[in-house]
């Protein structure tokens, strides 16, 4: 590597061209990154503010999601996580600096069987009234998206948590690097996540029982 040639000014300009559209774009392969492409795609569409991708709300709505532990009945019974679980568990097991939380100023959870693309799955996170208005409400500022499975799979989670916090400082990583979180996707951390990771390692079954006969549901704030 060291004694190779010098790289030709050609390449180089290849390179950074490269780097460029990869930064533009913000995603690599990520299916909670095309979700927020998604979301700030429609926004846009109806006079919305594009949100910035906050990598540490991405992490705190996979903590979230992973939160209903696979129960899709709590997402439909519109049951949420207690607010202690912010300090407590979210923040922690991201990295995240506790005292950085900003406020959460909508959310959008959905839950079924099927794997679906990220194109699709906000058609399930948004499908009423009530879910356009709190996509495109005007006091958010920072936007984060999750996918996570279940038990070896199914059910699958996805969620999106909006913030009024700045974009700076705001769920901000201790020492400033995202932290992986596996299994599941969060947005905003620029890292390759596939579908494949999105799949929970299989336990011992306890949870496949429940998500049979479960199609969809949806939850907001
Ligand atoms: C935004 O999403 C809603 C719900 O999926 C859809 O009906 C609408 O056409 C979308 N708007 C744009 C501009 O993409
Ligand atoms: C929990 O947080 C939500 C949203 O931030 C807020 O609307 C709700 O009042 C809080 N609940 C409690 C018990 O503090
Ligand atoms: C962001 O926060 C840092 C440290 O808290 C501060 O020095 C900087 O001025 C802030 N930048 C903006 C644009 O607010």
């Amino acid at each position: 590597m060291a004694t190779s040639a010098p790289a030709s000014p050609l390449s180089f300009l290849a390179l950074l061209l490269l780097l460029a559209s990869t930064s533009v774009t913000g995603t690599t392969n990520n299916p909670a990154d095309e979700l927020v492409a998604a979301v700030n795609s429609n926004r846009t569409g109806h006079k919305s503010s594009s949100l910035f991708a906050n990598p540490g709300l991405g992490c705190v709505a996979l903590e979230y999601i992973k939160a209903y532990k696979g129960q899709c009945g709590d997402v439909g019974g519109n049951m949420r996580p207690p607010n202690s679980s912010f300090t407590e568990i979210f923040a922690p097991d991201c990295g995240v600096d506790a005292k950085s939380l900003g406020p959460i100023t909508g959310r959008l959870i959905a839950c079924q069987t099927k794997y679906v693309k990220p194109d699709e799955a906000f058609g399930l996170l948004v499908r009423d009234a009530r879910s356009l208005e709190i996509l495109h409400d005007k006091g958010h500022r920072e936007v984060g998206a999750a996918t996570v499975g279940t038990d070896g799979g199914s059910p699958y989670f996805w969620g999106v948590l909006f913030s009024s916090g700045g974009a700076n400082g705001s769920f901000s990583f201790e020492g400033g690097v995202p932290k992986p979180n596996r299994p599941g996707c969060y947005s905003g951390a620029n890292d390759d996540c596939s579908a494949a990771a999105v799949r929970a390692p299989a336990g011992r079954g306890l949870l496949a029982a429940v998500s049979a006969g479960v199609l969809f549901v949806l939850a907001y704030l």
